[in-house]
């Protein structure tokens, strides 16, 4: 598993998310209440970008709302619910001091 610097502190201050290619992986990073966390930023359905918009409470639930389709994927555990079978690869993340790393397989 690859351990990669993906951002810092400072990157979150503005928009709690922000987006990095790493390799071949477009990875989005956000703050799901106190937390930071990391979700694949490619839409299983047709590629479209999961991070152009801010996450949004739906039903009670903090969602991420693909900019092409509308498709919505729960922040925390990736799963579409709007759409049965689609689910977001979600990514482990270290905080150390101001640096963010994410680990890659
Ligand atoms: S590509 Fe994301 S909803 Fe269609």
């Amino acid at each position: 598993m690859l351990k990669t610097k993906i951002g810092s502190l400072d990157d979150l201050k503005k928009n709690s998310q922000f987006s990095r290619w790493i390799n071949d992986h477009d990875i989005l990073v956000y703050k799901n209440g106190g937390k930071i966390e990391a979700i694949s930023n490619i839409c299983p359905h047709f590629g479209g970008p999961i991070g152009y918009h801010d996450i949004k409470i739906v039903n009670n639930k903090p969602v991420f709302t693909c900019l092409w389709h509308n498709l919505q994927f729960c922040i925390k555990s990736g799963e579409c619910t709007t759409h049965s079978n689609l689910v977001l690869r979600k990514y482990d993340i270290e905080v150390e001091g101001q640096e963010i790393f994410v680990y890659i397989n």
